[in-house]
């Protein structure tokens, strides 16, 4: 069985619900605190034992190659002034052993269709999926390492799921299927962003997924579907026909960073989670008194 080595990372999308932040600027460029949301997403791969981290990107091209790539002259500066830390910072983005692929998806059509950009780079092999814009907070394995271990117990594809509320349901994809043990059930039906009353049950698809190489075949022929765009969702509804896939109940509080209240949220919990911040934002927020 081959092992998880590699990660899409769609960021193409046209993240409007963030403008002007993202006129100019892909939204996973946008920081938690000091970091770009894309950045905790790699380092949640790269944790998980993945080596090759596919990007797609869209028109913003350049600033998630340039924040991945050597900086040469701000490495140069840093070093003449004897700022170790932040060199260190600067330099340390990703470990010497992982490597970093970009592919450009001219169109933003949909995460079904940024997936299939990734068929050249991922080839004929299990692969995970992470929108970075869902940020995962867990204190024990991250989300993706969870993950990897449901593939290695199941060998199929697994979708990451969260209980919402029903009547958020149009915000999502949702799943449905016979539980097989705590947390994990078989999909037998998953359908992107129903009404509430047509909601096959309260488990959303969360942005990770560990999908086999045979969604590509389903991606080619997956016209588009909600929303006018093509759909990871109706793909991977084609793919269970053919073989199982199974969704985890990942554990780990997730923040929506595509919305503005999932991203303050985000914000505020893991300042107050940063060691060189923590005591004055508690400070800070407890001066406020603002919301009685
Ligand atoms: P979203 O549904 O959040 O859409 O995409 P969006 O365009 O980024 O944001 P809004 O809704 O306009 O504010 C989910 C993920 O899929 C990627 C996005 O970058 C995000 O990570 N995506 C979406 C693509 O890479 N390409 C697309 O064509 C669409």
């Amino acid at each position: 069985m081959k092992s998880i080595r590699k990660a899409v990372f769609p960021a193409a999308g046209m993240g409007t619900r963030f403008l002007p932040a993202t006129k100019a600027n892909p939204k996973e460029m946008l920081p938690i605190v000091d970091k770009p949301l894309i950045q905790y997403a790699a380092e949640e791969a790269v944790a998980a034992g993945i080596d090759t981290l596919i990007f797609i990107i869209g028109r913003n091209k350049r600033a998630i190659a340039d924040h991945f790539d050597k900086a040469y002259e701000l490495e140069a500066e840093l070093e003449a002034q004897h700022k170790d830390k932040l060199l260190k910072i600067t330099r340390d983005i990703l470990p010497p052993h992982v490597n970093c692929i970009y592919i450009r998806q001219s169109d933003a059509l949909g995460l079904g269709h940024a997936v299939l950009c990734a068929e050249p780079a991922v080839g004929n092999e299990p692969f995970a999926v992470i929108l970075a814009d869902d940020l995962v907070k867990n204190d024990g394995p991250n989300c993706m390492e969870q993950m990897v271990g449901i593939y290695n117990e199941y060998h199929g594809s697994v979708i990451g799921t969260q209980t919402i509320p029903r009547e958020d349901s149009s915000k999502y994809g949702m799943v449905a299927g016979p539980d097989l043990a705590p947390r994990i059930s078989q999909v037998d039906n998953i359908i992107e962003k129903p009404l509430p009353a047509e909601a096959p049950s309260d488990q959303a698809v969360v942005g990770r997924y560990i999908l086999t190489p045979r969604i590509f075949d389903k991606l080619r022929t997956t016209g588009r579907g909600a929303g006018g765009e093509i759909q990871l969702t109706d793909g991977i509804a084609a793919l269970l026909k053919e073989e199982k896939v199974y969704a985890y109940s990942f554990e780990g509080r997730r923040y929506d960073c595509g919305s503005k209240l999932g991203y303050l949220e985000a914000t505020v919990e893991y300042a107050l989670c940063h060691d060189e911040l923590k005591a004055d934002f508690c400070k800070y927020l407890k001066s406020l008194k603002v919301c009685d």
